[in-house]
């Protein structure tokens, strides 16, 4: 396929965000725009590689227990989506060589796929948090030493610490990713992706329905979707309690998708040192098979867009905690 994302990395300003469309359907918000949000996704995405492994043993007569004041929550979560993701691409066969991740945060899922599916040429990161998308980029296309960093803590995140250590930026990032700083709704590709993943944002969408039927535009004829949800809802993410499903399989029916594989993985994160959440998110794998397109293709089709400029807040209500 052509996986062309429709959003350049701009060498001249070492930049791969692509700010966004003035023309948006849907409010571009920084719900996470926060220290406290930043600290808690930087460490669920990049715990391993920004803090000391915890010293065990050392407090006084205390068992070598996990210590919730030392411990980070590990990248687990996206390491084992990555695992999924390659064993049923070849079950079925699929050699991905272009990849979208929706609403991907500071960007490990992105990392962790470009690891496992060595094929993977193009990357694509659609996030509607410019903070987070900033964070992607520092991460995933530049190799620059990292400022310190907001953790997670007692009184919420107000501490910042120097990173022990940064990730590998992708080789040849500035080739191969695009991170697109707005919502799936305004996002339109010009190209299509053999593998996409959409991890733990239906359930922080007002409606997890219409948020999945935009996924299929995104989707070459026969790529894999790789979605998960610890159906974690919120009124003030999702007030229409009608939306709120309790399974994946009543947004992605048999009639349009063929059923590749299921699990269930942890996904955990802490709001603070006296919160460690841990949620329990179902992961299924979905091929398109009788997608009527032309719903998306109208929509799409009605609001596309040729320029991006550079991206702007609008608040909404009250952020989801997660
Ligand atoms: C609970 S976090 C999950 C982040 C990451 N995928 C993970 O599994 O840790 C939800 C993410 O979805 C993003 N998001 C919310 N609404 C979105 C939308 N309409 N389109 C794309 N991303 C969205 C948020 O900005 C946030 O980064």
């Amino acid at each position: 396929m052509g996986g062309n994302s429709g959003a350049g990395y701009d060498r001249r300003g070492a930049r791969s965000i692509v700010g966004a469309s003035p023309d948006r359907q849907s409010p571009v918000t920084d719900d996470y725009a926060n220290p406290l949000r930043l600290a808690i996704y930087l460490e669920i995405g990049w715990s391993d590689y920004f803090f000391a492994p915890p010293a065990r043993g050392k407090r006084d007569g205390a068992l070598p227990y996990p210590n919730p004041f030392v411990d980070r929550v590990p990248p687990d979560f996206p390491r084992h989506v990555a695992r999924l993701a390659k064993l049923w691409a070849t079950r079925i066969g699929l050699n991905a060589t272009t990849y979208c991740d929706i609403g991907g945060a500071t960007g490990r899922a992105v990392f962790e796929m470009e690891r496992t599916l060595p094929a993977l040429q193009r990357l694509l990161l659609v996030e509607p948090s410019t903070l987070f998308c900033e964070w992607a980029e520092r991460l995933l296309a530049s190799g620059a030493e990292l400022p310190p960093v907001p953790v997670v803590d007692r009184s919420g995140a107000q501490k910042l610490v120097a990173v022990v250590t940064r990730p590998p930026p992708i080789a040849n990032a500035h080739e191969r990713l695009s991170i697109v700083n707005e919502s799936l709704e305004d996002y339109h590709p010009q190209g299509r992706f053999d593998l996409v993943t959409c991890l733990n944002v239906l359930d922080r969408h007002p409606s997890p329905r219409l948020l999945a039927e935009e996924l299929p535009r995104l989707m070459s004829d026969r790529g894999l979707l790789v979605v998960s949800c610890p159906f974690d809802f919120r009124e003030e993410s999702t007030p229409d309690k009608e939306q709120w499903v309790g399974d994946l399989n009543e947004l992605f029916t048999n009639d349009q998708w063929e059923h590749v594989g299921a699990d269930e993985l942890f996904y955990e994160y802490r709001a603070s040192n006296r919160q460690w959440t841990r949620l329990c998110a179902q992961v299924v794998g979905k091929r398109c098979t009788g997608f009527d397109a032309s719903v998306a293709t109208r929509r799409s089709s009605c609001r596309q867009n040729s320029s991006h400029t550079a991206s702007a807040f609008l608040t909404r209500a009250p952020a989801p905690t997660k």
